[in-house]
């Protein structure tokens, strides 16, 4: 037995949602009260690279994210390492002469390195894209043979958005009706391929943490905001049908009002809540106002707009020609010099930041 190391490495993309998850009906489990719907960026941008190593001579599990040494000791990891153990199989390394059998695992212990190609300090969300990815790779390298859906449900339980990371393209999470989460599992509506033509464009407004994080915000909403309650009963559950038709038909007018009208009830349930969560500021509103008024001189949605736990922008063309269109109005209405949002590109899709 020599001092053998074997990895797997991987990399996730971040997704953001178009019908919202807001709001937890058990918190350990993750389980949330409605449904929601995503599209996932493609991996080139806001995306988490992870490399997971095994070794006899690891004598603990250790995880360092940007190079940075971070404690695995919370029960999230706890929960997503031990979902990926359990199910475990046999890997046989011919060439490095390696065999590690199933029951091997639980003894052995992991080193993770995960990176984000996108600064962390842009206030962007990387949860989704981290667990998504570290469950993905951990299964690699511990050959587990679960479907997506299942490694879904186990990304999940480290953060919920991170389930619908496992899938390319547009993804519901189906909130399940099961007390044991076995069927609060992400599925794919569409693939990648299939709405090449839009283009998605984050408009850095602030940089900094978050105040609020989702984990305490939705506990908030869930025990004081009456409309949250209304929101996941009455409305969401139709919005998230007419959201899966506007996807399937490439109905852009359907899927910017939908993505729009969501958006701005995710944030007025934080508004509802007790105490009120701020999550966009004068920036973000000087931008919807922005769009709004583009579309509604247009008559028909040029741009979908949609604000996560924080003052960012995901804006939505369906073209290159508006997307174009609103970077040269972003900029005139927050040229660089003004101090409040400039501007870099990355590749097709671009981050505006200050
Ligand atoms: O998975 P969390 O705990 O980071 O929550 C994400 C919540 C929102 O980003 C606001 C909405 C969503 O569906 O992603």
């Amino acid at each position: 037995e020599g001092q053998w190391v074997l990895m797997a490495t991987g990399r996730s993309p971040t997704n953001i949602a178009v019908i919202k998850y807001w709001g937890k009906r058990d918190e350990a489990l993750i389980l949330p009260v409605n449904d929601s719907i995503s599209v996932t960026l493609d991996p080139d941008h806001l995306s988490a690279t992870t490399t997971v190593a095994v070794s006899p001579s690891f004598p603990s599990d250790r995880m360092w994210l940007n190079g940075k040494d971070i404690s695995l000791s919370g029960g999230r990891f706890q929960n997503c390492l031990r979902e990926i153990r359990k199910r475990a199989r046999d890997v046989e390394d011919e060439k490095k002469g390696i065999r590690i059998k199933k029951e091997d695992w639980d003894k052995l212990h992991v080193h993770i390195a995960s990176y984000n190609n996108f600064p962390t300090a842009a206030g962007l969300a990387s949860s989704a894209a981290g667990f998504a990815c570290l469950v993905f790779t951990l299964g690699k390298l511990m050959n587990v043979k679960e479907d997506y859906g299942e490694l879904s449900s186990i990304a999940r339980q480290g953060s919920g958005s991170a389930c619908r990371s496992i899938y390319g393209g547009f993804v519901k999470w189906c909130m399940g009706k099961n007390n044991d989460g076995s069927d609060s599992i992400a599925v794919q509506l569409a693939d990648e391929a299939h709405w090449n033509d839009l283009v998605i464009i984050i408009a850095v407004v602030s940089s900094k943490q978050k105040e609020t994080s989702s984990t305490s915000g939705m506990r908030d909403s869930v025990e004081t905001s009456p409309l949250l309650q209304y929101r996941a009963q009455t409305i969401v559950p139709n919005r998230v049908l007419k959201m899966e038709e506007a996807i399937k038909s490439r109905n852009f007018e359907s899927f910017a009002r939908l993505t729009c009208a969501d958006s701005n009830q995710f944030h007025a349930v934080c508004m509802d809540t007790s105490p009120p969560i701020f999550y966009m500021n004068d920036t973000s509103h000087r931008i919807i106002s922005l769009v709004e008024k583009w579309n509604q001189s247009e008559g028909t949605p040029q741009i979908a707009y949609t604000f996560d736990a924080g003052p960012n922008a995901v804006l939505i063309a369906p073209n290159r020609k508006n997307a174009t269109l609103l970077l040269q109005k972003l900029l005139y209405c927050f040229p660089p010099q003004h101090n409040d949002l400039s501007s870099y590109m990355v590749g097709d899709k671009s981050i505006l930041s200050d």
